[in-house]
């Protein structure tokens, strides 16, 4: 009988380049505690949604607008992870920040990766190509990638793993975000989602 795997769902807004890194993590055994079930986008021209197709998992698109509300919305999604039996959700890339009547329903099964090494430049406001302007603006001269557990603060939660990233003086922010990516987060987030999906499957 095949070893029982953690059910993950990604949730996307836009490239989905840290989805494809662990659809191509998945394939390469590197994550091999869980299976990427579903991927949920509430933007409909997100390009992760073309990776997920490729790949073969199934995908859904729920968007504030049509929902009416924050509410109704994270209401949509909770009903499409629970019909899908959804052991882990994991935030790659998705641009909308959750409350507290999402959060609180799945207790560290919610993870993030974010592009700086947290407690810096994070919180409300700080997102994609934001975090890296601010970053160089300040003048750090190390900064990274955090993967997380999400909560009810704004990338608050406890952290999973976390990965520095050395800053050129001729960086842009734009140099800075794909470096950070490939030195960081699609090593971190992959290695993060292998860790919780073990310790879920571990604890079931
Ligand atoms: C990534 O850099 C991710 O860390 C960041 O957005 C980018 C999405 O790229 N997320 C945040 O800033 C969340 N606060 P992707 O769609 O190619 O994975």
């Amino acid at each position: 009988m095949p070893a029982k795997k953690a059910k993950i769902a990604v949730l996307v807004s836009g490239g989905g380049t840290n989805l494809q890194a662990l659809i191509d993590a998945q394939s390469k055994g590197i994550i091999t505690s869980g299976k990427i079930a579903l991927v949920i986008s509430n933007n409909p021209s997100a390009y992760a949604l073309e990776r997920a197709k490729k790949a073969g998992i199934k995908t859904s698109v729920v968007t504030k607008k049509e929902c009416g509300s924050q509410e109704a919305f994270e209401d949509k999604m909770k009903t499409t992870l629970n019909e899908n039996g959804i052991d882990i959700i994991v935030l790659a890339g998705f641009m909308s920040i959750l409350s507290e009547n999402f959060t609180s329903a799945y207790p560290k099964r919610i993870i993030n990766v974010h592009p700086s090494l947290i407690p810096s430049f994070c919180g409300k406001g700080f997102y994609g190509l934001r975090v890296h302007e601010a970053a160089l603006e300040y003048g750090v001269k190390v900064t990274g990638a955090t993967v997380h557990f999400v909560n009810e603060i704004p990338d608050g939660g406890e952290i999973i793993m976390q990965k520095a990233v050395n800053i050129r003086p001729d960086d842009t922010p734009e140099s800075l975000q794909k470096r950070v990516m490939r030195l960081a987060e699609w090593k971190i987030l992959p290695l993060s989602v292998e860790k919780v999906s073990n310790e879920i499957i571990n604890k079931k």
